[in-house]
């Protein structure tokens, strides 16, 4: 089974508050943080919902990765996530026909993409300021593990330089398009120092803990396991009270699930067994396995 729980919804209502802005939510163009716990699914939350819903509203959406490139400065690493955005990929590829429809691949940029954050090449508050007057779009750059520009020795740099565009492009009297701000990442203290200390560049952003899935994921899972021909299954409730001592995290109720339906025996009560499998997965042994 696929099973990934999709939430458009959600998705969908957090978009248009960022990209149809109402007078309440204008403070969502200083930044917005989505601080959450590790492994609860924040990543694919931003890749499989947000980004189409935000694209759906028809934003320009560059997703940065600190995490998968550890050696090369944060700042360098979003340079990089624009260059990759822009450049042209497979003609039939979804972010190729989406960047058609947008315009933008049939724009000849007054800058050379390839340059941007080079050595004599265009510096990243420049590029962003001319892809959103150029394409006249709005731009969201989401950067996932935005807690690793803390360990950096070029902490402030990334996050200064977004804060300049941010500044230098929403607070024009006019603008074609906005410049949206999204980080996340885990703990959550440490992203919420982001903006909360006044020696940030992000100092004084919104901070909205992200949404971590509940039980109408439990739901879809039991559904799929029943469908699939697995039992004894526990209640929802059950079920739901497990996924919230394994705080949240899919993986681990999977792995409890396992547990219950591959290795325990099958006269079992499963209401009764499956906090037990639970408890014991949280345990301080089961953790150092
Ligand atoms: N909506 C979802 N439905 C099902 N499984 C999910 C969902 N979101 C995340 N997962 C699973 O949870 C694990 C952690 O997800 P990930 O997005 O990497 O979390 P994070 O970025 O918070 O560390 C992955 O195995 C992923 O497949
Ligand atoms: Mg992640």
């Amino acid at each position: 089974m696929s099973n990934l729980y999709p939430r458009p919804q959600l998705a969908a209502d957090l978009a248009r508050k960022l990209l149809r802005t109402k007078s309440l939510d204008t403070q969502l163009l200083r930044g917005l943080f989505l601080p959450g716990p590790s492994r609860t699914g924040k990543t694919s939350f931003l890749l499989y919902d947000l980004m189409p819903a935000l694209q759906k509203l028809g934003a320009l959406v560059i997703y940065v990765d600190l995490l998968a490139q550890p050696n090369i400065s944060p700042y360098h690493v979003a340079c990089n996530a624009i260059r990759k955005t822009l450049k042209p990929h497979s003609p039939s590829g979804i972010l190729d026909q989406f960047l058609r429809a947008i315009g933008i691949r049939d724009l000849k940029f007054n800058f050379n993409p390839e340059t941007i954050g080079k050595n004599g090449g265009i510096a990243l508050v420049e590029a962003l300021m001319a892809i959103i007057d150029q394409s006249q779009t709005d731009v969201v750059l989401i950067v996932d593990d935005v807690q690793l520009t803390m360990t950096s020795d070029e902490e402030p740099l990334l996050l200064h330089e977004l804060k300049e565009a941010r500044d230098a492009i929403n607070l024009r009297p006019e603008t074609p398009g906005s410049f949206v701000f999204i980080g996340t990442g885990s703990p959550p203290a440490l992203v919420n120092e982001l903006r909360g200390r006044n020696n940030h560049a992000f100092y004084g952003a919104t901070s909205l803990p992200y949404p971590v899935l509940g039980e109408d994921y439990v739901e879809f899972l039991l559904t799929s396991l029943e469908r699939e021909g697995y039992s004894p299954l526990p209640n929802l409730e059950v079920a739901t009270g497990v996924f919230k001592t394994l705080e949240h995290r899919p993986e681990a109720i999977l792995k409890a699930f396992q547990q219950l339906l591959l290795h325990s025996a099958p006269y079992v009560n499963p209401n009764k067994a499956f906090p037990l499998i639970a408890d014991d997965l949280r345990s301080p042994a089961a953790a150092m396995i």
